[in-house]
């Protein structure tokens, strides 16, 4: 759901995606191959990793290590990776469990795992509608970004201003131990999904007038 929202945008963007799979051929990712047209094709996890100049990972949490491993770490090197994932864990039914937390995330496992990569935790607390579209939610509602690379921070900030994210809200949290905060949204994500009775909802900052901008000073 997530890597077609995510692939989908970036085609109507004139990007080339190739969605990757556990098995090449997969049905459900050659479906969405026709379906987008030109500049999108399937693969592998390897031959996605190998394709892009950024990989997203839209993997179930549980799974990105092992999904990753599969792309390979030679096709990730060098490369910014912006991680969607939530490591939620529905082995005991629903409400879903986190299956990392407080003193580590998945973020900065996969950072760990893969340290030639430039993982930038990323647009983890938004359905995947508003990742893409996030005007279809009114007002000056925010995404945060964390990761070790300044760089690959900004080059992940620009291409959440191609999806229609505006600099300005785009947060930086600093590095990627931050994602376990952005991950440890989840519960209260999902809690206000069911009091709200909708996905297509975010969180808006306000801050004292006057108060010193950190990101500025
Ligand atoms: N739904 C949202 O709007 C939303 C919003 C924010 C964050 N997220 C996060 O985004 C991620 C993707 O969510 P989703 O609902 O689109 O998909 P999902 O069902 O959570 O995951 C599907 C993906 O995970 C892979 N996968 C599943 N089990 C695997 C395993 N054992 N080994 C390797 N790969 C495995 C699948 O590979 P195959 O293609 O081979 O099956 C597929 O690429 C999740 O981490 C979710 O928490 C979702």
């Amino acid at each position: 759901m997530v890597g077609k929202a995510i692939a989908s945008k970036l085609v109507e963007l004139a990007h080339e995606v190739r969605m990757g799979s556990r098995a090449a051929g997969n049905e459900s990712a050659v479906a969405w191959a026709a379906e987008a047209g030109e500049g999108a094709s399937t693969g592998t996890f390897a031959d996605a990793a190998g394709f892009g100049e950024v990989v997203f990972n839209c993997t179930a949490g549980v799974a990105s290590l092992d999904a990753l491993n599969a792309a390979g770490d030679i096709n990730l090197a060098g490369k910014l990776l912006i991680d969607v994932a939530n490591p939620l864990d529905f082995s005991q039914g629903m409400p879903p469990s986190l299956s990392v937390c407080n003193t580590d995330s998945l973020g900065e496992r996969i950072q760990r795992a893969f340290p030639a990569t430039h993982v930038v935790k990323a647009l983890n607390t938004v359905n995947c509608d508003v990742m893409v579209e996030p005007a279809r939610v009114p007002g000056e509602h925010v995404v945060f970004v964390c990761g070790n690379d300044p760089e690959a921070k900004d080059e992940a900030t620009r291409l959440l201003g191609e999806f229609g994210w505006p600099a300005e809200r785009v947060l930086d949290l600093g590095d990627v131990t931050a994602a376990r905060s952005t991950e440890m949204y989840l519960p209260l994500w999902l809690n206000l999904m069911g009091q709200l009775g909708t996905l297509h909802f975010n969180i808006e900052l306000a801050r004292e007038v006057g108060s010193v901008d950190r990101q500025e000073a």
